[in-house]
C-alpha cells in the first residue's frame, strides 16, 4: 500500500522544474502510484488566480499549493509541486504542515536561466518591464538541507529526474523498482 508524500521542487524561473516535475510523474504512473502535479505557472490559472509577485502573494501561492499538497498527501497520493517558492520560511513552514515531504533544490546559475530564457520573460525582466522578477529584482533563498539538488545545466533531464527516484527510494518513500516487479 502507497503511502502519500510531497515532492517540492523549488528553484529560478527555467530551471527546469517543470519539466522534471513531469518525468518523475510519468515514472511514478508507470509504476502504478496515484500522482498529481501542481505547477506554479497553472495554479496562477485558477487557485492563484489574481495573485501577483509581491512577497505576500508568492507566500499565499505557495500556502494554497501546500495545503492542496497535504490533502493530497494524507491520501496517499504523491503530491509534486514545481513553483519557485523563493522564501524559505514559508517553504519550511508546508514542510512543516505536511511531514512527509522531500525537497528539490533545481540549482541553476542565474546566467544559464537568462540564456535559456524559455518564456522570454528574462529579457524583459533585465530591460525592467517586470517589476520584481525572481533573480533579477527580488530575491530567492536557497534550501539550506534540500533532500535532493539538481544542477540542471550539468546533466540532461531525464538523468536528473534518475537521481530524484533513486533518492525517493533511499528516503524510503519508494520501493525500489525491482522490488515492485517481484511482487
Ligand atoms: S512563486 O514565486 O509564487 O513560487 P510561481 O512558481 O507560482 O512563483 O510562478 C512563477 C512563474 O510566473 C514564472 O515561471 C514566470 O513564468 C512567471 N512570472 C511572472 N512574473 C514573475 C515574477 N515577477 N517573478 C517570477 N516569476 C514571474
Amino acid at each position: 500500500m502507497t503511502i502519500g508524500f510531497t515532492l517540492w521542487f523549488t528553484g529560478l524561473s527555467g530551471a527546469g522544474k517543470t519539466t522534471l516535475a513531469h518525468l518523475v510523474e510519468a515514472e511514478l504512473r508507470a509504476r502504478d502510484y496515484k500522482v498529481e502535479v501542481l505547477d506554479g505557472d497553472v495554479v496562477r490559472t485558477h487557485l492563484s488566480k489574481g495573485l501577483g509577485f509581491s512577497r505576500e502573494d508568492r507566500d499565499t501561492n505557495i500556502r494554497r499549493i501546500g495545503w492542496v499538497c497535504e490533502v493530497l498527501t494524507r491520501n496517499d497520493v504523491v503530491a509534486i509541486a514545481a513553483a519557485i517558492s523563493p522564501f524559505r520560511d514559508t517553504r519550511d513552514e508546508v514542510r512543516a504542515r505536511i511531514g512527509r515531504f522531500v525537497e528539490v533544490f533545481v540549482d541553476v546559475p542565474l546566467e544559464v536561466a537568462i540564456a535559456r530564457d524559455v518564456k522570454g520573460l528574462y529579457r524583459k525582466a533585465l530591460a525592467g518591464e517586470i517589476p520584481q522578477f525572481t533573480g533579477i529584482s527580488d530575491p530567492y533563498e536557497p534550501p539550506l538541507n534540500p533532500e535532493v539538488i539538481i544542477r540542471s545545466a550539468e546533466e540532461p533531464p531525464e538523468a536528473s529526474a534518475a537521481r530524484i527516484l533513486a533518492a525517493l527510494e533511499r528516503l524510503g518513500y519508494l520501493q525500489p523498482a525491482r522490488q515492485l516487479a517481484a511482487d
